[in-house]
């Protein structure tokens, strides 16, 4: 249920601050109440409300001149001014002064209701707009992709390629962190879309019920809250794009329907009859494996191929660790400007660190590193001291319980150790222990291979 609405009303009289608050609550609204300027103010600043009523003569001064204070500190707040009959000048000045409206006393119900209700439409509309800039601002958004592998060159071409081409699917596949948000903007950004909206929805642990009014909107109706028309997702990205995060968590139910969608381009309100056609381009994301998911029967075969037309397959950190440098200096240079600093770059042995380390949690957990050491750093350069790369010891044995740093020990070693620990912690469930490191199940087994490798060896 949508909250309350808030509503102080300033007024001196006993009365009718009583019958104000009355008629507000009987709207459905919540209201506060102040004997004076001062202490209306005093209430403000506790928590603004969502609306002021203020009585143009108060015992500790003017109206007007409690408007003029109320607009500085909260200029988005609308404020209806309670005069007597027939105080034009009073009126003029409160308008000039930027009073949404006034309501003239004896007060008349109808008149006052609808003007309070108009006053937080408007309120609300602006912040909507406002909102919604923020979003128009994202365009300058996604930072430029860094990497400096022929790996990631190729991806980039590739990126290219497809972001200019009309292919109205895509799919993003890699590892948490390894760029899948970015990509996707990117996208975006290189498409003649570029203009339109960039919509984004996290798929994950959304029931499908809720998931489908989201993404199609909902006729009038169409269920017991549906007052009035909704327009879905899908409808506000028009001629954009829509980024659909988590797909592998899509909702099995709606599964079909977004097939549907993205076969015909066309789709139905919820509770509606009419087709609606869109021209929108969907990139969907995930770190799961589609396909095996496919044969656990979670996620339908034939979405699958749908989805797949396309596919961009962006590798773990690992797996092209010559990035790994020039994403430092990346970030380095982006906090720079951030915290407003001036650090050059690594010392070797913070330098040797990162470039051993597996980065299990890829280019987010190192631009975390970067940023968390960037604000304990006191010298030109970023020292191994620094890098919060901290692994925990096993449970068992000496030193149980405190964490290590990596520096202390060799990084398989440490590595190993972060395994078998969480192995411990989840009871020997893989995909329990995965989550715990960060990491994929894939990435799970394949280190596990590796440590009981070692071992053997
Ligand atoms: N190649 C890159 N160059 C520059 N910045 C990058 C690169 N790859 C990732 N990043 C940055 O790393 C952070 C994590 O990336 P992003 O959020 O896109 O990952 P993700 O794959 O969507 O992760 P998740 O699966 O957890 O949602 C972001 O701040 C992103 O801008
Ligand atoms: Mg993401």
């Amino acid at each position: 249920m949508q909250k309350k609405k808030r509503i102080l009303i300033i007024d001196d009289e006993k009365l009718i601050r009583w019958t104000l608050r009355q008629k507000l609550t009987e709207w459905g609204y919540e209201a506060g109440e102040a004997e004076t300027g001062a202490a209306g103010l005093k209430l403000a600043q506790d928590g603004p409300p969502d609306l002021i009523l203020l009585d143009m003569k108060l015992p500790d001064g003017r109206g007007t001149d409690f408007l003029e204070e109320i607009r500085k500190s909260w200029p988005e707040l609308p404020v209806i001014m309670i005069t007597a009959f027939g105080a034009i000048e009073d009126v003029v000045t409160a308008m000039r002064r930027g009073a949404y409206d006034f309501v003239t006393k004896p007060l008349d119900d109808t008149k006052l209701q609808s003007t309070v209700l108009h006053a937080l439409e408007e309120a609300a509309l602006k912040k909507k707009i406002a909102a919604y800039r923020e979003i128009e601002s994202m365009k300058f958004g996604p930072g430029p992709i860094v990497g400096a592998t022929s790996v990631m060159s190729r991806l980039l071409e590739m990126l290219r390629i497809i972001a200019e081409s009309e292919t109205s699917i895509v799919l993003l596949q890699g590892e948490s962190g390894t760029g899948k948000d970015l990509f996707a903007q990117t996208l975006h950004l290189w498409s003649r879309r570029k203009d339109a909206p960039f919509v984004a929805i996290n798929c994950s642990a959304i029931p499908a019920t809720l998931l489908e009014s989201e993404l199609f909107g909902y006729e009038k109706g169409a269920f017991t809250d549906a007052k009035q028309q909704k327009r879905g997702l899908v409808e506000l990205a028009d001629e954009g794009t829509l980024f659909l995060d988590e797909i592998g968590s899509f909702d099995p139910a709606l599964q079909a329907k977004l097939l549907r969608f993205l076969e015909t381009s066309t789709f139905k309100r919820v509770g509606g009859l009419r087709d609606i056609e869109v021209d929108i381009r969907v990139v969907a994301a995930t770190n799961q494996d589609l396909e095996q998911l496919c044969r656990q029967e979670k996620f339908r075969k034939d979405l699958f191929y749908r989805l797949n037309v396309c596919p961009v397959l962006i590798p773990p950190l690992v797996e092209r660790r010559d990035d790994i440098l020039p994403l430092a200096r990346h970030f380095i240079s982006q906090y720079n400007a951030k915290f407003n600093k001036a650090i050059q770059g690594l010392e070797p042995e913070a330098e040797r660190l990162f470039l051993s380390y597996s980065w299990p949690g890829n280019v987010r957990e190192l631009k975390n590193a970067i940023e968390r050491a960037m604000i304990f750093e006191t010298g030109p350069r970023i020292s191994a001291q620094h890098v919060p790369i901290r692994l925990e010891a096993p449970a068992a044995g000496p030193g149980a319980g405190a964490p290590a740093a990596a520096a202390d020990l060799s990084l398989p070693e440490a590595e190993k150790r972060m395994v078998e620990q969480a192995l411990i912690k989840s009871g020997g469930n893989k995909s329990k222990a995965a989550r715990l490191l960060g990491i994929s199940r894939d990435a799970l087994r394949y280190k596990v291979k590796k440590i009981r490798g070692q071992a053997g060896s």
